[in-house]
């Protein structure tokens, strides 16, 4: 079973942290994983995916508007009944990227999608919203990325087996 991961990086974070999530992902049981920014995205891929993961530097305390134009120029039925989850990247902490993906679940959810973050609800480390990484992340936020990528894997796996 397949699982995106659909990014906009303008200067590297945001791939980085993608690559992460990806390394993560792929831990999982009989998964196919494959990351791709928007402008090169995998639309056979995207169709046949069960969950597409988001991610999304944080601009201007929210994401940016390269991924909204691509979410509002791509079709409903590529995410709609599938599972969703969001990342971001940020310069500070308190710059908005909780915001950022707060604001992005909002639209996958008017996609159609179910999301999963996977919150308190898988013990430590907490993960509310999505992963958020400075930059590239640091080190316990680049692990978090990791961890993150390899429980919305297990989460597909036990939805759409
Ligand atoms: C125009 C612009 C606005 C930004 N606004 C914010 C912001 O509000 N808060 C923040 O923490 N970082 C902000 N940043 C920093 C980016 O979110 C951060 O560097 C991100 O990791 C860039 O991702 P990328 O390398 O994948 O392009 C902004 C960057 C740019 C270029």
């Amino acid at each position: 079973m397949k699982i995106a991961i659909v990014y906009f990086s303008k200067t590297g974070n945001t791939k980085k942290v993608a690559d992460l999530i990806a390394e993560g992902a792929k831990k999982a049981e009989k998964v196919e994983v494959k990351a791709m920014s928007i402008e090169e995205a995998d639309y056979e891929f995207l169709n046949e995916a069960k969950t597409i993961i988001v991610g999304t530097p944080t601009i201007a305390g929210t994401f940016s508007w390269q991924i909204k134009q691509w979410l509002d120029t791509s079709s409903n039925p590529m995410f709609a009944g599938k599972l969703g989850a969001v990342f971001a990247t940020a310069n500070y902490v308190g710059g908005g990227a909780e915001v950022a993906e707060l604001a992005l679940l909002a639209e996958l959810l008017v996609k159609g999608m179910l999301v999963y973050s996977s919150g308190a609800g898988e013990g430590q480390p907490f993960i509310h919203y999505g992963p958020v990484c400075i930059k590239d992340g640091d080190a316990g936020q680049k692990e978090r990325a990791v961890i993150f990528g390899e429980r919305v894997a297990k989460k597909t796996a036990e939805l759409f087996r």
